[in-house]
């Protein structure tokens, strides 16, 4: 089966059941500045799930086009891919449980109406339950019918509950996974069944969330007035699957790019021809909907994408001009499904031989200065080299990069608000003395450390940083006993003195979510975030925050740290005031 017939079939399945089919959005967003690309086919319908009627009805079907550059580095592995469709089927106050799982196996396992892949190779999760939601019951009875109890597991909402983002719809749901190699065949147990996820080796195909709730500032604070079905199949992962494909590479969504790269190229290597074509395809298609490269906001994750390509092309010794072909092999295959490609190709080349040509222009001379060590700021300003690119040609050749010092100057030559809307930086500091930035991290350690010691549940409330002190707001119910806040400094400063890595990835407001990072109560954050990291040396996460930086490289560089005050600051909330001596 083709990918387009996949499509198709989807498509059908779901209008043949009452559903109106609706055009994928654009990659921008319509009416959210705030946000770069839809990450997830829900994000259009937003407004829709918060109860504004569809003028299409309550059933809909759609495939959604989505961008998520957070996982940049991963790809090239067996599932990562930044541009990607989602297929999905609505309820907007209409059907619920029982038809989405019914619809959901049905299209998966039919023969003559869906896919019919083998049932025998279903898993299935649903939510364990929490304070917010009761456990999913009901789901667990209805997958029940179709497939044995001991293919169902229930998870924690780390898993099973989805949101996109600290206020709007969501709910728990249940993800549907599928063994395509085999590797689970028989009984197995539940931790089994997390090892192979977390592994790969099982690859999740489906979510249908059941968004019955509403979340305001990061908590959930009640029912929706209607419940609504929100599915969302991993269009490339189900070719895959279907396709009998090792990788969403082998498929024949990629096959004939990546040939043509072979073709082209004269050194062999896949990571790289799949690099190449996962980003031309991402540029194409967003060029194909607006999009241009420049120094900021989509125009600078288009311009990375762009130069990352043009740079890994040039490792395998592709000749200049050649991504015109790929340009021509890439929108035949998505012409169909998506007209805007075919419509703008000449704009679409244009741009990408634009860009190729001025990235050329510059990538010698660049190289040169920094062979010669030349400062990464200046390379980003003179010679247009973005500095995660300088981070990883430094990565290749041993150099180390000091990116701390490249995000401060690059806060003080751009408006700090232009720079959050490319994602860069969400909420970074105003003033960043090198005493500052310490009592940042220092700032990190002790919401870990108050987690740690004092309660799980205590969240940041407020925080200020000045030369002299920090000052953290948190909700927490009680007054801290002495015993706790001398546990607490003690925690932060064994920490302090295991000389811990600070990291900083960049990724997707959702998945940073579903990682648990830790947000300011009531903050907004944008669609792609920045999180800082703090792991101990076994690779345990201690801190997890969105966050902008800066902070320092090294918990050892702290210095001692110390509680002064512990007070309230209003009802429920306390405030620390610490230093660093
Ligand atoms: N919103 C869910 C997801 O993106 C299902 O579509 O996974």
């Amino acid at each position: 089966m083709t990918s387009n017939e996949i499509r198709q079939k989807f498509l059908k399945f779901f209008a043949d059941r009452g559903h109106k089919i609706i055009p994928s959005a654009s990659l921008v967003p319509e009416n959210d500045p705030s946000v770069l690309f839809n990450t997830a086919g829900m994000q259009p319908l937003v407004p829709y799930l918060l109860g504004q009627k569809h003028p299409m009805g309550t059933r809909l079907a759609d495939v959604q086009k989505c961008v998520r550059t957070g996982d940049i580095d991963e790809v090239g592995d067996n599932r990562h891919c930044t541009f990607f469709e989602m297929l999905g089927n609505w309820s907007l106050g209409d059907y619920f449980k029982e038809e989405a799982i019914k619809w959901s196996f049905e299209f998966l396992t039919s023969e003559e109406e869906g896919l019919g892949l083998d049932i025998n190779r279903i898993y299935v999760t649903v939510f364990e339950g929490n304070n917010d939601a009761p456990r999913d019951i009901e789901a667990a009875e209805i997958w029940k019918k179709y497939i044995p109890e001991n293919r169902i597991f229930f998870m924690p909402a780390k898993n099973n509950w989805w949101s996109a983002g600290e206020s709007g719809p969501c709910g728990p749901d249940t993800e549907i996974f599928y063994d395509s190699n085999e590797v689970l065949i028989g009984d197995i147990n539940h931790n089994e069944f997390v090892k192979a996820d977390d592994e790969g080796r099982i690859i999740e195909v489906w979510n249908n969330v059941f968004m019955q709730y509403e979340k305001k500032d990061g908590q959930v604070v009640g029912k929706l007035a209607k419940h609504n079905v929100d599915t969302g199949l991993g269009f490339e992962r189900i070719v895959m699957v279907k396709q009998n494909g090792k990788t969403v590479f082998d498929t024949d969504l990629f096959e004939g790019l990546i040939l043509k790269i072979r073709e082209l190229s004269k050194i062999k290597d896949e990571k790289i021809e799949r690099i190449i074509a996962d980003h031309i395809r991402t540029s194409i298609f967003m060029i194909g909907d607006g999009v241009i490269p420049g120094n900021t906001g989509r125009g600078y994750i288009l311009r990375r994408l762009l130069r990352r390509a043009v740079r890994f092309s040039d490792k395998i010794k592709i000749e200049g001009n050649s991504f015109s072909f790929l340009i021509d092999i890439i929108i035949d295959k998505y012409k169909d499904a998506y007209i805007e490609l075919e419509k703008n190709k000449e704009i679409i080349k244009n741009e990408i031989k634009k860009e190729a040509d001025k990235f050329h222009l510059t990538l010698a001379n660049g190289l040169k200065e920094f062979e010669k060590g030349v400062d990464p700021f200046d390379l980003y300003q003179s010679f247009g080299f973005p500095i995660e690119l300088t981070e990883e040609i430094a990565k290749e050749k041993g150099i180390h990069i000091n990116r701390q010092d490249f995000d401060n100057k690059l806060k003080e030559h751009q408006d700090l608000s232009r720079t959050s809307s490319a994602g860069m930086f969400k909420g970074g500091l105003a003033g960043h003395s090198e005493q500052i930035v310490k009592l940042h991290t220092a700032h990190h350690l002790l919401l870990a450390g108050l987690q740690a010691i004092v309660s799980p549940n205590i969240k940041q409330r407020g925080s200020n940083i000045t030369e002299e002190r920090l000052r953290m707001d948190f909700m927490c119910d009680h007054k801290l006993t002495d015993e706790e806040n001398q546990k607490v400094e003690k925690w932060v400063n064994d920490r302090i003195k295991e000389n811990l890595n600070v990291i900083r990835r960049e990724m997707p407001l959702a998945e940073a979510e579903k990682l648990g990072a830790q947000m300011e109560f009531g903050a907004k954050y944008p669609d792609i975030v920045s999180v800082y990291f703090v792991e101990d040396k076994e690779g345990n996460i201690l801190s997890k925050e969105f966050c902008g930086g800066p902070h320092v490289e090294n918990t050892g560089q702290l210095g001692h740290f110390k509680i002064q005050k512990e007070e309230a600051s209003s009802a429920g909330v306390r405030r620390i005031k610490a230093i660093l001596e």
